[in-house]
C-alpha cells in the first residue's frame, strides 16, 4: 500500500457517496510509482494507446483507483481484482462487490465516485476555452432540450449543453449501458441546464424502470474549483444521498482530505449566471 494513504478511510456508509478529486497533471511520477500495480489486462489496455500521455493518464487514473480502494478494503493495491462488463464498465471482484465505483478522465483530471449500497455513475469534462459544442446538439439533446438551449444567450449555450451531456453519460454509465444508448433518447429536467445543486432524473422513455431506479446529482463544485463540467448519477434509495468531497496526492495536497462543501447554495448559484 502507498504510503501516502496509509490511513485507512472508512468506506463510503449507506446513503453516502464518496467522490475524489484527482490530478493527473504527475501522470509521468504517477504512472512510474503505480503500473506496478495493474493487471496483465490493464497493462495490455495501457499499451494500446497511441500517445505516450494518453497511456500514462489511463495507467495514473487506474493506480489511483486502486490507491483508493486500498484505503477502503485494506488489500494491497496489486492485489484487487477488477472485472468489467460486457459494455466495459468496472468493479469490484475482490475483495468483494459490496463496494461500487465508476469514474471518468478528461484532461489532466479524474473524479471517482464510491458507494456502498447501489450503482454509480459519474461523468467529467473539462470545459473547454473555445468550442463548437453547439455542433453536438442534435446528438446529445432531444428535440425539447435542443429548444430549450437554443432560448438561452447564445454566450450560455455551450455550457448548458455539456451539463446535459454530462449528466446523460453519468445516467448511462451508472446503469452500465454507456453509450450504446444515444443520449437523445434520454430527457433530462431542466433545471440541470442551470447548473443548480438538487437531485434531478433522468428520462429514458423505453426504459422508464431505469429512470426511477437513478437520480441525477449536477455538480456545481467542479465548475466552481476545477473548471470541468460533472455529474453523478446514483441508485435511489429514497432519500437523498450525503455527497462528500476527498482529494488524494495532488497539487493542493499530499495527504488525502475531505474537500469543504461550498459554503452555500449561493456558491453553487454563482455558476448559473456565468453559464
Ligand atoms: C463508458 C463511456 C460512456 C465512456 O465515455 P468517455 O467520456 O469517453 O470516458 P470517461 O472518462 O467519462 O469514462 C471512461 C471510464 O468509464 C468506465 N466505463 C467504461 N465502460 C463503461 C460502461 N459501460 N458503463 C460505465 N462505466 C464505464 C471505465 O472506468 C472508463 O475508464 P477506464 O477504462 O480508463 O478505467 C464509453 O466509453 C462507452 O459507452 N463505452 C461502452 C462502449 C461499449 O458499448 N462497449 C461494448 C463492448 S467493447
Amino acid at each position: 500500500m502507498s504510503s501516502r494513504l496509509a490511513h485507512p478511510s472508512s468506506p463510503p456508509r449507506d446513503g453516502e457517496i464518496h467522490l475524489w478529486r484527482v490530478f493527473l497533471g504527475d501522470a509521468v511520477g504517477l504512472c512510474s510509482r503505480q503500473a506496478r500495480w495493474l493487471s496483465p489486462e490493464e497493462l495490455r489496455r495501457a499499451d494500446a494507446y497511441r500517445f505516450d500521455r494518453d497511456r500514462q493518464r489511463f495507467v495514473a487514473a487506474r493506480g489511483e483507483l486502486r490507491r483508493i480502494l486500498t484505503a477502503y478494503t485494506g488489500v494491497p493495491s496489486g492485489r484487487i481484482e477488477l472485472g468489467s462488463s460486457a459494455a466495459g464498465k468496472p468493479f469490484l471482484l475482490s475483495p468483494g462487490p459490496s463496494l461500487h465505483f465508476n469514474i471518468s478522465h478528461s484532461g489532466d483530471q479524474a473524479l471517482m465516485a464510491f458507494s456502498s449500497d447501489g450503482e454509480v455513475g459519474v461523468d467529467l469534462e473539462e470545459i473547454p476555452s473555445e468550442s463548437r459544442l453547439e455542433d453536438l446538439l442534435p446528438t446529445i439533446c432531444s428535440a425539447g432540450e435542443q429548444l430549450r438551449i437554443l432560448t438561452l444567450p447564445p454566450a450560455r449555450r455551450a455550457r448548458a449543453l455539456l451539463r446535459l451531456w454530462t449528466a446523460k453519460e453519468a445516467f448511462l454509465k451508472a446503469t452500465g449501458a454507456g453509450l450504446q444508448i444515444a443520449p437523445d433518447r434520454l430527457e433530462v429536467d431542466a433545471e440541470i441546464l442551470l447548473g443548480e445543486g438538487g437531485t434531478t432524473r433522468v428520462r429514458w422513455a423505453e426504459a422508464l424502470h431505469l429512470s426511477e431506479l437513478y437520480r441525477l446529482y449536477p455538480l456545481p463544485e467542479c465548475e466552481i474549483r476545477w473548471q470541468a463540467s460533472a455529474a453523478l448519477a446514483v441508485r435511489w434509495t429514497g432519500t437523498p444521498h450525503r455527497i462528500q468531497w476527498f482529494t488524494g496526492e495532488d497539487e493542493e495536497s499530499p495527504l488525502p482530505h475531505r474537500i469543504p462543501p461550498l459554503a452555500d447554495a449561493s456558491d453553487a448559484r454563482r455558476v448559473g449566471p456565468r453559464g
